[in-house]
């Protein structure tokens, strides 16, 4: 009796290990595999026998159900496949839709491999347990999928250092999950969606490096989990909203090398959490606010190539810190002020200006 019942045991057992991840699984990833070449690391060698969630590289599945769950090839890693090989990364191909087929997949990160081409296959957007979507430093073209809005368990979407275009899907603010999204570098035109600010969980957005145009919307105030906020190398044009120097964690603030013109926000300025300010390069007019505290704490100003008129305020020199200043190619007069924060300065930081004066420049 004992003997039969363990002998059952060991063919359940058996049963279970063989069958490992279901053959649709396995067709999806093959069929994934076939649409790619990578050269050099011979990461796709793995893929081979029956069972894929068992040292395919790269793919690990649920435990459970033995449905695959990961889809995570780096082009960048510590990986001894990269060190042997004394590479990086290289892949080219497409994506192919049949990871759609893939309905248990929750991340998917194919990063960094520079020759990825192609469009984002639309399907992706079925893949409602997706969590992280990575698919960084590749030639990917084409738009961002209109309906990404679906993807609500999502909290990475990165899409940087790719050639996407197109505008920003208006469905992006359904999703709801989203923590941070990087398109950074890519080709992506049109406004910011006015209601950008329903995305609360949201504390890392990054769109620099496109074709953006319209105004900041003033919805993105009410993001109080925004910590950094990257918008520069766009066409955005308008003012800088007030209300963004009074939100609560924000502090890398980066709007250089756009359009935007008004004057500077105080609250920008006394807001002491703010510890990078990037304004570089816009059309910023008028005075530079007289409102530095003992809490103002930049590791960078700059507020360099704007309008800039009137005087260096003294309440600067009261700041605790100013790691990088940079007020140059405006119009400031007068004296520079004395004072710590400006000891370490170099004349660069205060260059072609129209009248200013004072250590590191010459004697007033
Ligand atoms: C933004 O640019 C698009 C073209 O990419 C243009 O059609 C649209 O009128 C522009 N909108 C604004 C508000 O400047
Ligand atoms: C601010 O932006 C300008 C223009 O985009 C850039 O050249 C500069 O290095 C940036 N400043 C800092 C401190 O990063």
């Amino acid at each position: 009796m004992r003997l039969w019942f363990g002998a059952a045991l060991l063919l359940v057992v058996l049963a279970w290990a063989v069958s490992g991840c279901p053959a649709s699984d396995r067709e999806a990833l093959l069929a994934f595999k076939a649409s790619l070449s990578e050269p050099y690391l011979g990461i796709f060698n793995s893929w081979t026998g029956t069972d894929c969630c068992s040292n395919w590289y790269g793919i690990s599945c649920d435990p459970t159900d033995a449905r695959v769950a990961d889809i995570n090839l780096r082009g960048e890693s510590e990986d001894p496949i990269f060190e042997k090989a004394g590479r990086s990364g290289y892949m080219t191909g497409t994506i192919n839709p049949s990871i759609c087929r893939l309905d248990r997949l929750t991340n998917l990160i194919l990063a960094d491999w520079k020759g990825i081409s192609g469009e984002i296959p639309a399907c992706i957007t079925s893949l409602s347990s997706l969590r992280v979507v990575d698919l960084v430093g590749n030639k990917i073209s084409g738009r961002i999928p209109p309906a990404i809005g679906d993807l609500r368990r999502v909290t990475v979407l990165n899409l940087a250092d790719n050639q996407i275009s197109g505008e920003i899907p208006a469905s992006i603010v359904q999703m709801s999950s989203l923590m941070h999204v990087n398109l950074r570098n890519n080709r992506i035109s049109g406004v910011i969606p006015a209601d950008f600010g329903k995305l609360t969980m949201l504390s890392r957005a990054l769109l620099g490096g496109n074709q953006l145009n319209g105004t900041i919307p003033s919805s993105i105030a009410t993001m109080y989990r925004l910590a950094d906020l990257d918008l520069s190398m766009n066409h955005i044009n308008g003012w800088v909203p007030e209300e963004l120097g009074k939100m609560r964690v924000l502090s890398t603030l980066t709007l250089d090398s756009n359009w935007l013109s008004g004057k500077l926000p105080a609250s920008l300025l006394s807001d002491a959490g703010m510890g990078i300010l990037n304004l570089s390069r816009n059309w910023i007019e008028g005075e530079i606010p007289d409102v530095f505290g003992s809490n103002s704490y930049f590791m960078a100003l700059d507020l360099s190539h704007n309008n800039l008129k009137g005087k260096i305020p003294g309440s600067l020199s009261s700041a605790k810190y100013i790691g990088h200043l940079d007020l140059s190619h405006n119009h400031l007069c007068g004296p520079i002020p004395i004072g710590e924060p400006f000891e370490h300065l170099e004349a660069s930081s205060f260059a072609n200006n129209d009248c200013l004066c004072g250590n590191p420049l010459k004697t007033c």
